[in-house]
Parts: structure tokens; sequence; C-alpha cells
């Protein structure tokens, strides 16, 4: 499951279970404004250093679940409610994806794409490697507004 990764790995947060059942669809209810993920954010990462340590500076699934982590550590917790919409809103805002070497879930989640259409990808990608985002845009049931708006965090 990717929601919540290393969040229960250790130190406080332990027992907490993320949006294990967190489907595709629920991510795409929101409210228009404001974003109450974003709020989630300022809650649980707000309380000792301003948002502007992570906002804009996009990294990879792997270095953010580190980052996660070491935060858990120096005292980060929040509800299961707060911190599913907390990953929610790296995976959407601030996650980089490979569209040729990121696994299923993570394509899925940063391009904004069901389970299917990830797996489609990779399934074009093991037969020749993407090269441009109108090759991405190509693949049945990707979002070309979703690609242009996210464009910035995928990588080849
Ligand atoms: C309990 C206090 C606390 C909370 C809550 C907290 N942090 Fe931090 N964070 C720190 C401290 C202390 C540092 C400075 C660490 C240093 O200078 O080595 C830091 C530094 C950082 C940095 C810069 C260092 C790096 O690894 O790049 C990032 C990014 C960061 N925090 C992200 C987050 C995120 C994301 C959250 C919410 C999930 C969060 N923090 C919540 C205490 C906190």
């Amino acid at each position: 499951m990717i929601l919540g990764h290393r969040w229960h790995g250790r130190g406080c947060l332990a027992g907490l279970v993320l949006a294990a059942s967190l489907t595709f669809g629920a991510a795409t209810a929101r409210a228009a404004d404001p974003d109450p993920d974003l709020q989630a954010v300022q809650a649980v990462c707000g309380r000792c250093h301003t948002l502007a340590v992570f906002l804009n500076k996009p990294r990879s699934w792997s270095r953010w679940n580190d980052v996660f982590a070491d935060m858990t550590q120096r005292g980060a917790t929040g509800t299961d409610e707060q911190l599913e919409r907390v990953t929610r809103y790296f995976l959407e805002n601030l996650t980089l994806v490979n569209v040729n070497s990121s696994p299923a879930d993570e394509l899925a989640w940063v391009l904004g794409v069901p389970d299917d259409v990830a797996q489609a990808i990779i399934a074009r990608r093991e037969r020749q490697r993407f090269t441009t985002l109108a090759e991405l845009r190509a693949v049945p049931g990707v979002d070309a507004a979703k690609i242009e708006q996210r464009k910035s965090r995928i990588l080849f």
C-alpha cells in the first residue's frame, strides 16, 4: 500500500495504519477552496516550521518517505484522516515520478490515473521506453489535463 508507507514504521505514529483502503475514486473528491488536504499539511507539518521548507520542492516518493520517517521521529503526528490527506497532498502535488521506472502505484497517484492505466503504462514502457509527454498522453485512459498540470514532476 502506497499511502502511509513509512509513517508507522517506527516512532510515535506506530500503529496508525494510513488509508490502506483509500480508493482512487475517493482521491478525486475535494472541495474547491480551501484545499482540505493542504489544510491537513498545515496542521501536521506546519507545527514546527513553515511549509516553505518543502512546498515547490518536489522529490521522489521514496525520498518523501524518508522525510516522513524523520519527521515522525522528531514528533510529527496527526489523526489517521490528517495523515491520509498529507500523504495524498504530497503524492498529487510534490512527488516526482519516472514513467520509465517508477512502480505502478506511484504512477497511478502522481499521474492521476486508475491502476489499470498505470499497468498499461508499464506494458508500454516494457515494449518501448517513453521519451515524450505526447507518448504518455497517447496511452488510453491518461488524462491530458492532469499530465499538463503535473508535467514538471514527470521524468523520463
Ligand atoms: C515536531 C516538529 C516537526 C514537525 C511536526 C515536522 N517537522 Fe519537519 N523538521 C523539523 C525539524 C526540527 C527540522 C530541522 C531538521 C534539521 O535542520 O536537520 C525539520 C526539517 C524539515 C525539512 C528539511 C530537511 C530535509 O530533510 O529536507 C523538511 C523537508 C521537513 N522538515 C518536512 C516536514 C514535513 C513534510 C512534515 C509533515 C509531515 C514535517 N516536516 C513536520 C521538525 C518537524
